[in-house]
């Protein structure tokens, strides 16, 4: 590993981790990276080729090593979770709190400058009303519930130790190299089996991953920022039926037209999922349980502490990366319908 201070970004081979290497990077920055044995390294290869980026390979829940990993280091970016539910809830439990303690104590003993931590809104009670930071944390879903006891930790840590902890809650993020999120909804789209919940009317706060690189670099900048949390997202939230219009409208293809109400949403994803001859590659069920609430956001203490301002509105950031997706190969994704397209 070399000795000049660097930025340690975890999760760094992930939607938002490679985007904010790449930002990192473009900046003149020295990054090292973690990833795991089975990381596909795509985007970070380039990088380490030039020297600008260092790769070291382990896993979050190796104490020695990401001790190791956070010597010499000014500021860590701990994008890396286990976002999938389908992982079960020890895996979770382990990469969204066991780690974060980890990475927190590491941080500390090594005197780190900053640390910046990204939760997710998912874990505040959502309801037709926006939500701030004031909102009481809810969780619905073992993902959610472990971001929230991560963020309740981290927080902890700051008032008891001076963590230098900053913790960002983005809304769902898309981009290219999604992996959750654009992918089902794209298939679905694709293949005509999208379903509307409650006629589509939902809101759902999306937030362009380049957006979330920015307001992850300003809260590694900005001296106020440390020891409090952020909600991070778009100005704008909108319904589902509108999100699936501008999905289809990049597509060419009709909006989903077929609608079932909220309290038959899990039952309905549960059955297209198994649907022999349908062969969905991604179940349903995240999305119907999103779908199924409303997610609107208020964003002004980002604005106002961090001065931080969504720059990509939905209909160019969908283009752009369903663009991407439609470019890609299959066998990256998984998203074979693709290749037709
Ligand atoms: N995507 C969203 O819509 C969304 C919304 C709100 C908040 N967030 C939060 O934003 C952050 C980034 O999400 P993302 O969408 O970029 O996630 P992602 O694309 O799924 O990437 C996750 C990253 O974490 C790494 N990782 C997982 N388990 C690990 C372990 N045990 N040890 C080391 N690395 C591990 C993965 O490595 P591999 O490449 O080896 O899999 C990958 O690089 C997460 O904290 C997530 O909770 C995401």
């Amino acid at each position: 590993m070399k000795e000049t201070p660097s930025i340690l970004v975890t999760g760094a081979t992930g939607l938002v981790g490679s985007h904010l290497v790449d930002r990192l990077v473009r900046e003149g920055r020295f990054v090292r990276a973690l990833v795991r044995p089975s990381s596909r390294l795509t985007w970070l290869t380039p990088h380490v080729q030039r020297g600008r980026a260092e790769i070291v390979t382990g896993d979050l829940s190796d104490a020695g090593l990401i001790d190791r990993i956070c010597r010499n280091v000014d500021t860590v970016y701990h994008t890396a979770a286990a976002v999938d539910f389908s992982l079960g809830e020890a895996v979770v439990r382990s990469v969204n709190i066991d780690a974060v303690r980890i990475l927190a104590a590491s941080v500390l003993k090594n005197r780190v400058r900053r640390m910046i931590h990204l939760s997710s809104i998912g874990a505040c009670r959502w309801g037709s009303e926006p939500i701030d930071e004031s909102t009481p944390l809810e969780a619905v879903n073992v993902y959610e519930a472990t971001k929230m006891e991560g963020d309740r930790f981290l927080l902890a840590a700051h008032e008891r130790q001076g963590l230098p902890v900053v913790v960002l809650a983005p809304s769902a993020i898309y981009g290219p190299r999604a992996r959750i999120v654009i992918p089902e909804m794209l298939w679905y789209l694709r293949k005509g089996w999208m379903p509307l919940v409650d006629g589509g009317r939902r809101r759902l706060n999306m937030v362009h991953v380049s957006d979330v690189v920015e307001a992850m670099i300003l809260a590694a900048r900005v001296p106020k920022a440390v020891g409090r949390r952020f909600l991070i997202g778009h100005t704008e939230s909108p319904t589902f039926r509108r999100i699936f219009e501008v999905m289809a409208g990049c597509l060419g293809i009709s909006p989903p037209f077929w609608s079932v109400p909220g309290w038959a949403a899990l039952p309905a994803a549960r059955l297209l999922t198994r649907l022999e001859w349908l062969r969905a590659p991604f179940p349903l069920d995240e999305y119907m349980e999103y779908a199924t609430r409303d997610a609107v956001l208020d964003i002004s203490r980002a604005r106002k502490v961090l001065g931080y301002e969504p720059r990509v509105n939905l209909a160019e950031g969908m283009a752009s990366t369903i663009e991407w997706f439609v470019r890609q190969s299959p066998e990256w994704t998984g998203f074979e319908v693709l290749e037709t397209v």
